[in-house]
């Protein structure tokens, strides 16, 4: 068997790393328009940072894993076609800042149709509003086409930082199909390639607008639980209890459990926002205005935790950080990634340097042009300076901002006394992560914040 995937990014590039791995007899060829990334996939820089990665792609590359820019060669020769193209949130027209902008998805249908000949069953791994299978379909059943199609929705439900741990271990594999002969004969040959390594009652078959939904509900629940405990850290912030005590007071009740309690400068990454915004605008579609409001206070609360977080570093800081060193600890969404898309560390780095601070990044992974491109400045700006490490940035700075969870940023695995030596005094340190013990803090002498924590 020949799989083809398009789209060689976060999610194409590990989890076709990860069939390779587990089926060494199928051929998957990995393509994209990206050159420079796919010279990368073929390097030992692999594009995008994960744990373990660049070993199982090293194991299966030039065996029966190709990354290729041949685009057109990948689709005619692959029996199933995996999509795995990005589904942004639409910046212009109808819909902008809420619908998700289906531009790449068409564009690669089209080429399909036009180039496909015999069967291929075309995956839709990407994250879609619900009926994207459908529009595939009529796109791909258009007259002319030398192929007959089935589509397939098979949500993608990694996490970055993880990808591995998740690919190989998936808490469920979900698989939407027609309720055909044909679309379940498809639906039969996609699950038994995952039925190579994942168990099969973790292999979840369903209809296809089900399996569509179910993705975006994920996200939307995964998001709403990390807006929920960030809203209860504001109120323990003014009341004076610790939302980690409540967290794990809360966590214990096996109905809510302990996972994505973690209060926090906000949530970040590619797909929370958007999945979210992508729901509220189906909803709206659908003429659900009160479910579509409902979900966009979502958002809200994510917006407001990052305002909030930046309006107590100025306040703190004697509602001035003009000309101030602020040391910045993290840039990217989370730990384990060099991927900064729509990080929480970017909207509060624009908020202090709209209030003229001079900021000292530090982040283990992000390059330097990416921080620079983030906060649409040109490198060089003297107002920003990326640190080689943690005693870098906060040498002579006013505020250390812990904006990553890094484990590298934990009290105990970090010389905070020595931080605490190069600033400059009163020293401020603004924990956005929770990572540190906050009386070691204070008891070192910094003037010590962190999240949910009212005392
Ligand atoms: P990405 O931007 O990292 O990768 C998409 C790739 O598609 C890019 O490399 C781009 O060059 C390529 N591309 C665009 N148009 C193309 C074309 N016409 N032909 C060939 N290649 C083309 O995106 P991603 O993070 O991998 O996300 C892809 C999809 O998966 C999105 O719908 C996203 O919501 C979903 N998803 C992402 C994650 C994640 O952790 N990033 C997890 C689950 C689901
Ligand atoms: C998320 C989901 O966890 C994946 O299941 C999903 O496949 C993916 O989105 C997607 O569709 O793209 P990801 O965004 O990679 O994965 O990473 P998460 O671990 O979910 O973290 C997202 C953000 O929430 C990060 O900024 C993280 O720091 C933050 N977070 C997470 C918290 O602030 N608190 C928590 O308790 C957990």
């Amino acid at each position: 068997m020949n799989i083809c995937c398009i789209g060689a990014g976060y999610v194409g590039g590990p989890t076709m790393a990860m069939i390779a791995h587990k089926c060494p007899d199928i051929r998957v060829n990995v393509v994209d328009i990206n050159a420079a990334r796919i010279a990368a996939w073929n390097s030992d820089e692999l594009p995008v940072y994960e744990p373990g990665l660049l070993e199982i792609v090293k194991g299966a590359r030039g065996r029966n894993l190709f990354f290729s820019t041949d685009v057109d060669g990948g689709i005619v020769g692959a029996d199933l076609i995996f999509m795995c193209l990005p589904t942004p949130t639409k910046s212009y027209g109808e819909g902008a800042g809420s619908a998700a902008d289906m531009t790449y998805i068409e564009i690669s249908a089209r080429r399909i149709a036009e180039l496909a000949k015999g069967n291929k069953i075309i995956v839709e791994k990407s994250t879609v509003p619900v009926r994207t299978a459908e529009t595939i379909r009529r796109i791909l059943d258009a007259p002319g086409s030398g192929a007959t199609f089935q589509v397939l929705s098979n949500p993608e439900f990694l996490a970055e930082g993880t990808a591995v741990a998740d690919l190989e271990n998936p808490d469920r594999v979900l698989i939407g199909a027609e309720q055909t002969p044909e679309g379940q004969k498809a639906l039969q040959t996609l699950v038994d390639i995952y039925a190579r390594w994942v168990p099969r009652d973790n292999i979840i078959t369903t209809r296809l607008w089900s399996s569509e939904l179910s993705k975006l509900t994920a996200n939307a629940f995964l998001a709403q639980r990390i807006s929920s405990i960030n809203a209860m850290s504001a109120v323990c912030e003014a009341s004076g209890a610790d939302v980690q005590e409540v967290a794990r007071a809360i966590g214990k009740d096996k109905r809510i459990g302990p996972y994505f309690l973690h209060a926090s400068v906000g949530f970040g990454g590619s797909c929370f926002q958007k999945d979210v915004l992508n729901l509220v605008y189906l909803c709206e579609a659908f003429n659900l205005p009160e479910v579509a409001e409902y979900w966009r206070q979502v958002v809200k609360m994510n917006d407001y935790q990052r305002r909030r977080f930046a309006r107590k570093v100025l306040h703190k800081l004697f509602s001035t950080v003009s000309g101030k060193r602020i040391a910045v600890f993290g840039f990217a969404f989370k730990r384990d990634t060099n991927d900064t898309r729509e990080s929480s560390a970017i909207y509060i780095c624009r908020d202090l340097l709209e209030e003229r601070a001079k900021l000292a990044i530090y982040d283990p992974k992000v390059e330097a042009a990416q921080i620079f491109k983030d906060l649409g400045r040109k490198e060089g700006d003297a107002s920003i300076e990326i640190c080689a490490d943690q005693y870098e940035a906060a040498a002579n700075a006013d505020a250390v901002l812990i904006l990553t969870e890094w484990e590298q940023f934990r009290s105990k695995n970090m010389d905070y006394a020595k931080v605490y030596e190069l600033m400059r005094k009163p020293a401020f340190l603004f924990d956005g992560r929770n990572l540190t013990d906050l009386s070691q803090m204070r008891a070192i002498g910094f003037n010590a914040e962190g999240i949910g924590k009212g005392l």
